[in-house]
């Protein structure tokens, strides 16, 4: 093919992309306000389990809500239902990010609990199928990844908002290779997109007495996206005076996250999906590994909470994934009970967390045969929650 007929067919491509991303923003547009929990006279809460270590540590995660929530669930209040299939051998077999029937199932949940889920990348022997967890934020437009990080005895308390359906993912698996020689990948900021995330960690700043927000971007250098993102970051700002609102680079900032005299001040820190994606496994390495974080997608109508780790198959082949930690996804069934308004019972889970994993730590998960396994873990943590 002639390189202006290879030329012409990457704009015909790029044609279909922008076109899409224009009823993204007509949708957005739209969308109404977030779901009132307490309005619902039942809330479902579908449970994913995933793949590799996802099912057994999710069924932790679910053993430990439901003892929390035992009183409304036997009043119908609190409803839990199992959804099968979001395994990366039906996702395989189905070439489906998400199996259809699966997403349908997905759709009548209010809040989804899901456990890790299988990316195949070159080389693996499935089909090149899109990331579950960015189809699923896509689907049900999950806007705010929301991951917070905790050391207590170092002062650090961060709580990062991570804009999670735009940016380098928006597009991600649909770049053009225009030549053999020649890949190009887009990334996209819409106004709608970045004013929803960055007015979410304002408000949630100001619910929670926070008296700084930091936006992080690249903008000296990709200067429209991130640049749009600053701008949008800089006129939002205004409308909460009592917030003082900074912005850093991505570079600088990842090496301001490891200055044990600065980073301590940051408190929430807003950011586009790529360098939320990276400055978050760093802050979670601090805090104990990405083992210990949990994360929360949320959107206006759905919520899902889910590990920041992946589905570690290694440990299943080697057949110990009964000894994988479920504090990730315990946590992220905290931060699911918070989210639709069990703030006691969210409470009472942290701190179990915190005596359980750092003041009083009388059983430890080493991911092998030399430490706890994954339900005696959740066990010690229902005692513990048994006896505040
Ligand atoms: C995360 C993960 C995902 C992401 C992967 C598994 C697609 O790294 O949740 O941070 O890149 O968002
Ligand atoms: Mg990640």
């Amino acid at each position: 093919m002639l390189n202006t007929d290879r030329i012409e067919a990457a704009k015909e491509q790029f044609g279909q992309l922008l076109a899409q991303q224009l009823k993204r923003v007509e949708e957005m547009k739209a969308q109404g306000d977030f779901i009132d929990y307490r309005a619902l006279d039942q809330i479902i809460i579908g449970v994913c389990g995933g793949d590799g270590i996802g099912p057994a540590i999710t069924a932790q995660s679910q053993r430990v809500l439901e003892y929390l929530l035992k009183d409304d669930i036997k009043s119908g209040k609190v409803v839990f239902r199992n959804i099968e299939g979001l395994t990366i051998e039906r996702r395989a077999a189905e070439n489906a990010a998400i199996p259809p029937a699966v997403l349908e199932e997905i759709k009548q949940c209010h809040v989804i609990l899901k456990g890790p889920t299988t990316t195949p990348r070159k080389g693996d022997p499935w089909p090149n199928v899109e990331s579950a967890n960015v189809a699923m934020r896509k689907e049900l437009d999950l806007f705010a990844n929301v991951r917070p990080v905790r050391i207590p005895d170092q002062g650090i308390d961060w709580t990062f908002y991570r804009e999670n359906t735009e940016g380098a993912y928006a597009v991600g698996s649909k770049g053009v290779h225009v030549t053999e020689d020649l890949g190009v990948d887009f990334t996209v900021v819409t106004s709608q997109g970045t004013e929803r995330i960055i007015r979410a960690a304002f408000e949630f700043a100001k619910a929670n007495k926070k008296t700084r927000v930091t936006a992080v971007t690249k903008a000296n250098i990709i200067k429209t996206t991130d640049g749009k993102f600053l701008d949008i970051f800089y006129s939002i700002a205004k409308e909460y005076p009592d917030i003082s609102a900074d912005d850093w680079y991505i570079d600088i900032m990842t090496a301001k996250l490891v200055d044990e005299k600065r980073r301590k001040d940051f408190q929430v820190v807003v950011l586009p999906n790529l360098y939320g994606d990276i400055i978050t496994d760093e802050a979670a390495e601090f805090q104990g590994g990405v083992g210990t974080a949990g994360s929360a997608n949320i959107g206006k109508r759905y919520a899902m909470f889910e590990a920041i780790h992946g589905s570690a198959p290694r440990m299943v082949k080697e057949g110990r994934d009964i000894y994988a930690d479920p504090c990730s996804m315990i946590r992220a069934g905290a931060m699911l009970l918070a989210h639709i308004g069990y703030n006691k019972e969210a409470d009472k889970l942290y701190k179990a967390l915190d005596i359980c994993t750092i003041t009083e730590k009388k059983l430890v998960l080493t991911g092998r045969d030399t430490g706890a396994t994954s339900e005696e873990f959740a066990d010690y943590i229902m005692d513990t929650i048994a006896k505040l």
